[in-house]
C-alpha cells in the first residue's frame, strides 16, 4: 500500500463517513491532522504515522480486518444472495466499509468455524489446494461409522464424480447403532475443500452425515464463548499462528 492517501479515503474506508460527509465534517473544523485543523479532506496524509482525530477522537486505521464467525444453519457462505440470510448479514455495521468475505464455503445447513476478511493474499493461500491447510469437522452421522471407514478415510476415498480425496484422518468419538436410532459421532481432518466433501466422503462408504459442524481450521479451534450467529475479530496471535502455519504448510 502507497505511503500517503487521501484522508477523506482513509476516513471512508474506516466508517467515518462518506466523502461527501467528511467533507462537511472538515469544514466545520471537526478533523484535525497531527493536532492541525483539517481544511481540505481530500489532503494527503500517512495513516501509519499521522495521528487524524474526528469530533476529538483518535481514528485508529487498519485496512484489513479477520473474523472468526460461528456460523449457523441457514445462512448462507456469501456476501449477496437474492434468496437466502448471508453471513455477511449477521455482521455489525461496524464491519461494512471494510467488505469482508468468507473464506471458503460452509453448506446452509453446516455450522462452525468460519474466517471472514478482506485481505485477498491470505484468503487465497488459506484456499489454495497446494498449501493443505487442514480442516476439523465433527459430524453425525447415520449409522455406525467403523475402523473400516477410518481405514479407508486414511487412504483416500472416491467421490461420486470420481475424484480420490487426499488421506483424512477419522476419530471415531461414539460408535452409532441403527437399531437403538443412535448416530455415530465422529471428527474428520481432511486437507482440501472440495464441494460438500465431508458428506461425500461418508456418501461414498455408504453413511449419511445428519450434522456437520467445522470446529477448526489450520492452526484456529473455533472459540467455545462464540454462539451461533457471533464473531469476533482474531487476536494478534492467532493471526500469526495462522499466517505462519500458511507459509509452512505445503
Ligand atoms: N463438507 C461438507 O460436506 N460440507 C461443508 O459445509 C463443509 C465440508
Amino acid at each position: 500500500m502507497k505511503q500517503t492517501q487521501r484522508l477523506d479515503k482513509i476516513l471512508a474506508h474506516v466508517g467515518v463517513g462518506t466523502r461527501s460527509e467528511l467533507k462537511r465534517l472538515a469544514k466545520e473544523g471537526a478533523i484535525y491532522v497531527n493536532g492541525v485543523k483539517v481544511k481540505d479532506s481530500g489532503m494527503q496524509v500517512n495513516p501509519d504515522k499521522d495521528i487524524i482525530t474526528v469530533n476529538g477522537e483518535v481514528v485508529t486505521y487498519r485496512e484489513f480486518v479477520y473474523l472468526m464467525m460461528n456460523k449457523p444453519q441457514g445462512v448462507v457462505s456469501a456476501t449477496e444472495d437474492n434468496r437466502d440470510r448471508t453471513v455477511v448479514d449477521l455482521l455489525d455495521d461496524e464491519y461494512a466499509p471494510f467488505e469482508v468475505f468468507p473464506v471458503g464455503r460452509l453448506d446452509k445447513d453446516t455450522e462452525g468455524f468460519l474466517l471472514l476478511t478482506n485481505d485477498g493474499k491470505l484468503a487465497h493461500n488459506l484456499l489454495s489446494p497446494r498449501k493443505h491447510v487442514p480442516k476439523t469437522y465433527y459430524a453425525k452421522v447415520e449409522w455406525e461409522v467403523n475402523e473400516a471407514d477410518r481405514e479407508a478415510f486414511s487412504h483416500g476415498v472416491t467421490l461420486d464424480d470420481g475424484y480420490e480425496t487426499l488421506p483424512g484422518d477419522l476419530k471415531i468419538l461414539q460408535t452409532g447403532n441403527e437399531v437403538a436410532g443412535i448416530p455415530s459421532e465422529i471428527e474428520l481432518t481432511i486437507m482440501e475443500g472440495k464441494f460438500h466433501q465431508v458428506k461425500r466422503m461418508f456418501q461414498a462408504v455408504g453413511k449419511q452425515v445428519i450434522f456437520l459442524k467445522r470446529i477448526s481450521m489450520g492452526p484456529l479451534g473455533l472459540d467455545p464463548a462464540l454462539g451461533l450467529g457471533q464473531v469476533r475479530e482474531l487476536s494478534s496471535d492467532e493471526l500469526t499462528a495462522l499466517r505462519t502455519a500458511n507459509e509452512n504448510q505445503n
